[in-house]
């Protein structure tokens, strides 16, 4: 039976079979060890010529790197490093002896690393960013789970933008015409909520994005969490215990991923304990200007002003109430201030910049029609949203969390384009 190298602690002594990829080798005299992986974790087996056969010494000396093999062997202590363990090998079985591998030792430019995408996850550094997105996943839902929200996945092909009209992917649809890849899913739950009160949904999004940033992917995943009753504060308590939540498992279960990444958590640790801050847009702007930015009231923040606020804070700040123009048509406007809507955007620390972005919601049937109309946006797509400020509507809230920007900030990665898998960018299509 398979053990897996994650659980070599509990086998001491005990012989075992690990299955896995050879992610290293190297030999001194009579004695050679293998390094290998197993998907759970890294471990060095070592194969003493005079203990095992010839047959198997040949089989052993025969191995490249990333050749497929299982070992069997006694698990042992490492002799100098606590809580590390090797494997005494007698056995070695091979599954397939790997071709020269094209991705060596030396540095790679990002180019060639992203076209051999398949290969490069392999890597303990991606190994270490996949576990790390995993880990995030399941904290979101966690979290959720115990606030009461319901799973409701929303659709990808959609007749209507979500997001502004400026970055939706066309495609043909049957006889039905142009329909248009989700940009989020949220107008969908808006709906579901009066089924199941708070709902979430978690899946690809997509964005014609043109620009070429570290933190703009074309395809992403994104979570969208909508909950019925909840007003603006309440909305930023819910993101704010989430995202502490995450912080707080990724540090519980992701040290060996951390340690893999040279990732400094001293500044992650800190977030678990402490308050959020919280800016309106109006008192930002002059604040951004003090801090050197040429940011104009009524612009969008950019990466740099985003970075320049969150410089000095040990803690991640909601910039909220923003200028109704250049926010989304369904956001409630701000009963005190027409100009102003009740929405914020999460910015991280560390310079990781927006993770989520959220709002109240208009449940006004004639506030939202009018915003509809003077977007231009096509009325007859949103009959059926407009039913949900028919029938029972009622104040709401939610937002959306983007799994990569929330991955790049744990990992503390620079570009997005590690976060996922298998990125989808302007210029990347493959593998
Ligand atoms: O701020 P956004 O556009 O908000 C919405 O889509 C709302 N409908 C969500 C909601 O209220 N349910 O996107 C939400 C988050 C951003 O804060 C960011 O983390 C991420 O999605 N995001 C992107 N991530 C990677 N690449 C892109 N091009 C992204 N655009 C947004
Ligand atoms: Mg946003």
């Amino acid at each position: 039976m398979q053990t897996f190298i994650s659980s070599l602690g509990e086998r001491v002594g005990s012989e075992v079979v690990l299955m896995g990829w050879v992610h290293n080798t190297r030999s001194s005299g009579s004695v050679m060890f293998i390094e290998l992986r197993d998907g759970t974790g890294f471990v060095q087996a070592v194969v003493a010529k005079p203990s095992v056969s010839e047959e198997v010494w040949g089989k052993a000396q025969s191995l490249t790197q990333e050749s497929s093999i299982a070992l069997t062997g006694t698990v042992s202590k490492h002799p100098k490093k606590e809580n590390v363990f090797e494997l005494q090998v007698k056995e070695v079985k091979v599954y397939q002896i790997a071709e020269e591998y094209p991705i060596a030792k030396k540095e790679h430019g990002p180019d060639f690393l992203m076209d051999h995408r398949h290969l490069w996850l392999r890597s303990s550094r991606q190994w270490a960013i996949l576990r790390i997105r995993d880990v995030v996943t399941a904290a979101i839902q966690e979290y959720l789970h115990s606030e009461k929200f319901v799973r409701t996945d929303s659709p990808v092909f959609t007749p209507n933008a979500c997001e502004g009209t400026t970055n939706l992917f066309p495609v043909n649809y049957f006889d039905e015409g142009t329909a248009y890849l989700s940009q989020s899913g949220q107008l969908y739950l808006e709906a579901a909520i009066a089924s199941v009160a708070r709902c979430y949904d978690f899946g690809p999004v997509f964005r014609a994005e043109k620009s070429k940033t570290k933190r703009h992917l074309a395809e992403f995943w994104m979570m969208d969490a909508e909950a019925a009753f909840v007003e603006h504060d309440e909305n930023l308590r819910i993101q704010e215990a989430l995202v502490k939540h995450i912080v707080k498992r990724c540090l519980e279960q992701c040290q060996t991923e951390f340690t893999v990444l040279e990732r400094d958590i001293t500044k992650l640790q800190k977030i678990v304990d402490l308050p959020f801050k919280r800016l309106t847009y109006d008192e930002a702007i002059p604040e951004l200007n003090r801090l050197g930015s040429d940011i104009k009231h009524g612009e969008d923040l950019g990466n740099d002003d985003e970075a320049m606020l969150t410089k000095d804070s040990d803690v991640p700040i909601f910039i909220e109430k923003w200028p109704r123009e250049i926010k989304s048509f369904y956001m409630k406007v701000d009963p005190t201030n027409s100009e102003r809507v009740f929405n914020a955007d999460l910015i991280a620390t560390e310079g990781a910049g927006e993770i989520i972005g959220g709002s109240q919601r208009e449940e006004n049937k004639e506030l939202l029609l009018e915003r509809i109309r003077k977007e231009n946006l096509p009325e007859k797509e949103f009959e059926w949203y407009l039913d949900t400020r028919r029938f029972g509507a009622v104040p709401h809230s939610g937002f959306g969390i983007g799994l990569e920007r929330m991955v790049r900030w744990m990992a503390g990665v620079e570009h997005i384009r590690e976060c996922i898998p298998f990125p989808r960018t302007i210029s990347r299509l493959r593998p």
